[in-house]
């Protein structure tokens, strides 16, 4: 039963070429949608995390998360080159692993998008609180920029920006693609003048000592700054609107992560290389403090309060920080401007991928057609958009933005995960169907992919490792209560392109 019901390549093929979305994006244009998607908080905020877990050790972890997103994307690019329609990693599995598989997917990816665009409004608002404490000298009290666990009420900015995301998403406000390559310029641009500043004036003692909390604190961290890199598969889910995909996507996947990748070292090199350096915080017993807690938050408080520099664990807005500390505070407030800028476009990313992910889903029937149903006057799928919102700033109004983005990285390893066994299943049961992108050497890499998903999967905290199974237990739940019996493939109904419901306005393009 597990593997039962896989929708044919053919029919998913088929629907995808009926509903005929224009196929306007390049390579360039797709590259630049991936960069787009994947600098955000993870690098703007994250890089605080990730010193508080490994020290300047977070080069290290860099590397291992950069690695095993490199190998995932490459099996992302043979099927998303086979199969280049939009829904990702759940339409891939629906072809090859079947229904049951593909519904789990689906479900893990609602933790990749509407929990990551949590965690990506929980970053934007510690450097818009940054930015309206420099540039306009307001200072918005902690308990309002905090969760209960950090010791505050509500993060009211990341409230707002979700809301207002939302509401942007409801009138039908999809990122054009200029306004998306405005918006990387400015990100590179910030990332560029941060290296270019940071690097000249490295110590290099203060890589000493590397691994501080060992190599578990290593891969700890190279679990949740995984998140960094999260969002390339956006590229694939851009597929259907293509030219030629079957070149563009595996190049669109592949150079959008390895500019990410190289910035993201260089980066965090300049950061730890500054006076703040990158060591962990901890308490007056020297005991390591979990990031996002009340008790690391009061130590920095007594940190600054005792006269000192604000160590980079401690900030909310690292980049920022590390140049005004080395003497360019009108440039560290600039950078803080961009990240102030461009973050919410990632948020409206994510929650875009969502409400794609949920229609994609809908149109299979394992969804209510309800929730995808089109707003009469902004044509957008609102239910679906609204239901996202909610849920998405719930999230962000309480959690931690480590704690999201762990959360989110659960389900989006489980996700990729499934991505490269289907690649090596489909290589197996179906090896003559055409591959215009053929992963090389695909009996290391999907298998490396699967280790290193289940390797980083293992390395985040306890909580984060049993989001997954609790949040899949639900699916399953709603799956065999609801989803099993009303699936168009599950019903011998293969091509539902003519319900009313779902007309491709519902899918926007992207250009
Ligand atoms: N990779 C994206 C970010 O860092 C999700 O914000």
């Amino acid at each position: 039963m597990i593997f039962g019901r896989v929708k044919s390549l053919d029919a998913i093929l088929a629907t995808a070429e009926k509903r005929g979305l224009h196929r306007s994006l390049g390579a360039f244009q797709l590259t630049m949608l991936g960069i787009g998607a994947v600098i955000g908080t993870g690098i703007f905020v994250l890089t605080s995390e990730a010193a508080q877990k490994a020290g300047p050790g977070m080069m290290i972890s860099f590397i291992i998360a950069g690695f095993v997103c490199a190998v995932a994307a490459l099996c992302y690019s043979e099927l998303a080159s086979m199969v280049p329609v939009a829904g990702s990693a759940y339409t891939y599995t629906y072809a090859v692993m079947g229904e049951l598989l593909a519904w789990m997917v689906g479900w893990a990816l609602i933790l990749e998008y509407a929990v990551g665009a949590s965690a990506v409004a929980v970053g934007w608002s510690g450097y818009m609180v940054g930015q309206l404490r420099n540039l306009l000298g307001i200072e918005v009290p902690m308990e309002w920029v905090n969760g209960p666990s950090a010791g505050g009420y509500i993060n009211l900015p990341a409230v707002i920006i979700s809301g207002l995301v939302t509401w942007l998403l409801v009138i039908g406000t999809t990122e054009s693609a200029r306004v998306n390559a405005i918006l990387v310029c400015i990100k590179v641009a910030a990332l560029t003048l941060f290296i270019a500043l940071s690097l000249p004036v490295m110590n290099m003692d203060h890589f000493e000592p590397l691994m501080p909390t060992g190599f578990t604190g290593v891969a700890g961290a190279a679990a949740s700054i995984f998140f960094a890199y999260v969002g390339f598969d956006a590229v694939s889910t851009a597929a259907e609107e293509t030219k030629n995909p079957q070149r563009n996507v595996p190049i669109g996947l592949i150079a959008s992560l390895g500019f990410c990748t190289i910035f993201y070292l260089l980066v965090s090199a300049g950061a730890i290389g500054s006076p703040l350096g990158a060591q962990p915080v901890r308490d007056a017993a020297g005991t390591l403090l979990a990031p996002g807690t009340s008790e690391l938050a009061d130590r920095c408080r007594a940190i600054v309060a005792g006269g000192a520099l604000e160590p980079l664990s401690c900030s909310r807005e690292a980049l920022a920080h590390v140049l005004r500390t080395i003497g360019w505070v009108q440039i560290g407030n600039l950078i803080g401007l961009a990240a102030t800028l461009a973050l919410p476009s990632v948020v409206l990313m994510m929650m875009f991928g969502q409400t794609r992910v949920f229609f994609t889903m809908a149109r299979d029937g394992l969804l209510p057609t309800k929730l995808a149903a089109v707003h009469p006057k902004y044509r957008t799928p609102h239910v679906v958009t609204i239901v996202t919102g909610i849920a998405t700033t719930l999230a962000a109004a309480f959690l931690p933005v480590g704690k999201l983005a762990d959360y989110s990285n659960s389900g989006t390893l489980f996700a990729f995960m499934m991505v490269a066994i289907s690649v090596l299943v489909l290589r197996k049961v179906d090896p003559d169907r055409r591959r215009p992108f053929r992963t090389p050497l695909i009996w290391l890499v999907a298998p490396a992919a699967i280790l290193g998903c289940l390797y980083l999967y293992f390395s985040l905290p306890l909580l984060a490792i049993l989001v997954l199974p609790g949040w899949g237990l639900i699916g399953l739940l709603i799956y065999f209560g609801y989803s099993r019996s009303r699936s168009y493939v599950g019903r011998g109904i293969t091509d539902v392109v003519d319900d009313p419901a779902m007309q491709p306005e519902i899918a926007k393009p992207l250009h």
